[in-house]
C-alpha cells in the first residue's frame, strides 16, 4: 500500500515545495495540516489543488484532537513536519507564537505517532539550532546544540522532544537540520526574496550590521530532495546535517542581486544590527552524503538567477504576499526607509 504523509505547514515556502514535488515524482498521496498563518499561502499549491492525492485541511498542529481525526480519517501512516514559525526577527519581537507551534506543536504530533503507532516522523528541524560559528569549523550532527535566538531555541526545544520521544517511548522519528534556503515562493520577510523585490523598485537594501555574517545556501529543491530521501532511507532516531556547501557573507549575496538586476551598489544601506545575530553557519553534510548517497544538485548564480527570474515573472504572487499585515511588520522592523 502506497504511504498515507501528513505534511504540516505545506502551504509555506518549503512544505509547499516538497508537496508540489513528491506529487510529481513519488506514488504517494499527501494530506496538507496548515494553519494559514501570515506565511501560509494556498496560491503556492495551486498546480496541484485539483490531484486527487492531495488534501488539504486548514487548522493547527496545536490541535491534538483535529491531528488525530484527519490521521485516522484518511490511514495517514507517517508525518512530515514543516510547520513552524520560521522567522527569527519576528521571533525577537515576540517569542510565543514560536514557542507554541515549534515546541507544543511538535509535541501533539510526537503523541499523536505514539497513540495511533504511526509508521514514521520526519521533523524539519535547522542548523541554528546549533548556534554560531567562528571563522573555521561546521556543524556535524553531534555538534552540542546551542541557540541563540527565541526562534532557534524554539526549534531546539522541539528536536529535543523529538530526541526525548524516540529515547523514552521508541517513537518511531527523526531529524533533519538545513542550513539557509532561496528560491521560488519565499516570503520576502527573508533575507533574499526581500533584497530581490526590494532592488526592482529602487528602494534601500537593509543590511544588518556589517554585512559580513556568513550563511551557507542551499536551493529549496535541494533541501526536498534531502528530505525525501531521508524519509525512503534514514535510520530512525538518527539526525541529518543539509546543507548547499555554499557558504556566503550577506553583502556578497546581495552584490550578487543588484549584479544580476543591472541595479548599483548604492542601494545597500548597512543598518542596525540584529540582536544576537550568529555570525556564521556552516554544515558538514558528510554523513547524509556517505549513508544516504545525497548531494545538493544546484549550483548558486544558476539558482540566484533562476529565483530572481521568478520573482520577475510573478508580480502578483508578490503583491498578494505583501498584504496589510506584512507592510505593518516591514515598518516595524525597518522604519521609514
Ligand atoms: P514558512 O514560514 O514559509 O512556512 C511555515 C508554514 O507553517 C506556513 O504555511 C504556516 O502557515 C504554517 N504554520 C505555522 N504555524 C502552524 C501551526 N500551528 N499549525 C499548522 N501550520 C502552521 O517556513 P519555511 O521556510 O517553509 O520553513 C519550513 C520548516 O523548515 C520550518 O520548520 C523551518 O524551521 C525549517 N527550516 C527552514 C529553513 C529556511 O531557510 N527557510 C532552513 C532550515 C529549516
Ligand atoms: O539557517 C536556517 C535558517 O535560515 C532557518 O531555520 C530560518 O527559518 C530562516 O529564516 C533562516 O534564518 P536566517 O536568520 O539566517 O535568515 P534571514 O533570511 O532572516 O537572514 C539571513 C541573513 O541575512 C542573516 O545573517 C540576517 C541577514 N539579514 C536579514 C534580513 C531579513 C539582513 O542583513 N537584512 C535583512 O533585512
Amino acid at each position: 500500500m502506497n504511504d498515507v504523509i501528513l505534511v504540516t505547514g505545506g502551504a509555506g515556502f518549503i512544505g509547499s515545495c516538497f508537496i508540489r514535488h513528491i506529487l510529481k515524482t513519488e506514488e504517494v498521496s499527501i494530506v496538507n495540516l496548515d494553519a494559514l498563518t501570515y506565511a501560509g499561502n494556498p496560491e503556492n499549491l495551486k498546480s496541484i489543488e485539483k490531484n486527487p492525492k492531495y488534501t488539504f485541511v486548514h487548522g493547527s498542529i496545536q490541535d491534538a484532537k483535529l491531528v488525530k481525526s484527519i490521521c485516522e480519517k484518511y490511514n495517514v501512516n507517517s508525518i512530515i513536519n514543516f510547520a513552524a514559525e520560521s522567522h527569527v526577527d519576528r521571533s525577537i519581537m515576540n517569542a510565543h507564537p514560536f514557542i507554541e507551534t515549534n515546541a507544543l506543536g511538535t509535541l501533539v504530533l510526537l503523541e499523536t505517532v505514539n497513540e495511533l503507532k504511526l509508521k514514521l516522523m520526519l521533523h524539519v528541524s535547522t542548523d541554528e539550532v546549533y548556534g554560531t560559528l567562528g571563522k573555521s569549523g561546521k556543524f556535524t550532527e553531534i555538534t552540542p546544540i546551542a541557540p541563540n535566538s527565541p526562534y532557534s531555541a524554539s526549534k531546539a526545544s522541539s528536536d529535543l522532544l523529538v530526541n526525548a520521544f524516540v529515547n523514552t517511548f521508541g517513537t518511531p522519528a527523526l531529524i533533519t537540520r538545513c542550513s539557509n534556503n532561496y528560491g521560488p515562493y519565499q516570503f520576502p520577510e527573508k533575507l533574499i526574496p526581500l533584497m530581490i523585490l526590494n532592488a526592482l523598485e529602487d528602494k534601500p537594501l537593509p543590511v544588518y550590521g556589517d554585512g559580513l555574517n556568513v550563511r551557507d545556501w542551499i536551493h529549496v529543491q535541494d533541501h526536498c530532495e534531502a528530505i525525501w530521501t531521508v524519509y525512503k532511507n534514514g535510520e530512525q532516531g538518527q539526525v541529518y546535517n543539509i546543507g548547499g556547501n555554499c557558504e556566503l557573507t550577506n553583502v556578497d549575496v546581495v552584490k550578487t542581486i543588484l549584479d544580476h538586476l543591472n541595479k548599483p551598489d548604492s542601494l545597500i544601506n548597512f543598518i542596525k544590527d540584529r540582536p544576537g545575530h550568529d555570525r556564521r553557519y556552516a554544515m558538514d553534510i558528510e554523513k547524509i552524503s556517505y549513508e544516504l548517497d545525497w548531494e545538493p544538485r544546484y549550483n548558486f548564480e544558476l539558482g540566484i538567477e533562476e529565483t530572481i527570474k521568478w520573482y520577475i515573472d510573478n508580480p502578483n504572487w508578490c503583491n498578494n504576499v505583501r498584504t496589510g499585515a506584512y507592510r505593518d511588520y516591514y515598518k516595524k522592523q525597518y522604519g521609514e526607509i
